[in-house]
């Protein structure tokens, strides 16, 4: 099975803590060069020492509330290196809260967080994909895609529009040896579900710690996942070995999503 990232270039967005850091300290650790994009200056570069390498590993500042500013970012940042074979899109989750209260912003903002600056990223860097006949194209999404998730409505909504979205995308470039896949984390220990479980215990009046019990409850393997576990699902869909999986969502939930 090949699993060799060497000569393979990694743009991974999000990816100062969480689910996007674990993922690019993955591609990284199987040979990739690796550039991340955030928001926050200083925890990028720190997210980049983290990652080794002396020098090999870079990141691009950019604010996904901002598709302008994506857009510039990706454009000039493309004029020095031409080519980047993996993208894994990710950005922080729209705020929880029933749809029923959500306001018609949340939806658009929401809109424009996930799924216009992945669609200005792809365009972006699909002319290199194509030219080096390797592209892998991974959006870090949720398993409300599947099963929506109570108090998240407008999260359920906008996910499941990032999802057609990669899927007819995934139609279009497979000819050119590029794939196109999403991967769902279930309940992942990071500060994303922090904040999840600080909201649920003041909404619903319990501690901190019933308001845990009562998620773990719902997951079979009955713990959280490790922000590592979705990040080697995530690079093993950028590897060679996974050139035939196209247009797919992967969970990586412990279980928890009640379909299939
Ligand atoms: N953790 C879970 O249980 C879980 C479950 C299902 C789905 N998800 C989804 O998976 C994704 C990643 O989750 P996570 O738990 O790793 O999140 P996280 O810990 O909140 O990390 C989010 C990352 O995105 C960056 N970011 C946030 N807003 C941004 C913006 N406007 N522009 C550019 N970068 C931005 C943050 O860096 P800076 O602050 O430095 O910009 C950070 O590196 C999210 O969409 C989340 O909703 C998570």
């Amino acid at each position: 099975m090949n699993l060799d990232l060497t000569g393979k270039h990694a743009l991974v967005c999000g990816s100062t803590q969480g689910i996007g850091k674990a993922a690019a300290m993955e591609l990284a650790a199987l040979g990739a060069t690796v550039t991340l994009m955030a928001r926050n200056e200083p925890r990028l570069k720190n997210a980049v020492a983290d990652l080794g390498g002396e020098g090999k590993h870079d990141y691009i500042v950019a604010d996904f509330s901002d598709p302008e500013n994506v857009k510039t970012a990706i454009a000039n940042y493309l004029r020095k290196e031409k080519i980047i074979h993996i993208l894994v899109n990710n950005t922080g989750g729209p705020p929880g809260g029933p749809i029923t209260e959500a306001k018609t912003e949340e939806f658009t903002s929401a809109f424009s967080n996930h799924l216009l600056c992945n669609h200005i990223l792809v365009q972006a860097v699909l002319p290199g994909m194509k030219s080096a006949a390797y592209g892998r194209i991974v959006n870090i999404i949720s398993t409300s895609v599947k099963q929506p998730l109570r108090g998240l409505g407008v999260s359920n909504t906008i996910r499941a529009a990032v999802a057609n979205w990669a899927k007819t995308l995934s139609i279009e470039v497979a000819q050119y040896g590029i794939t196109v896949n999403n991967v769902l984390p279930g309940a992942t220990a990071t500060q994303r579900l922090d904040s999840i479980l600080d909201t649920k215990s003041q909404k619903s009046g319990v501690t901190r710690e019933t308001a845990e019990k009562e998620m773990l409850k719902e997951i079979p393997a009955a713990r959280f996942g490790a922000p590592e576990e979705v990040a080697a699902a995530i690079a093993f869909l950028a590897t060679p070995a996974a050139a035939y999986i196209n247009g797919i969502n992967v969970p990586v939930d412990g279980g928890r999503t009640g379909n299939l």
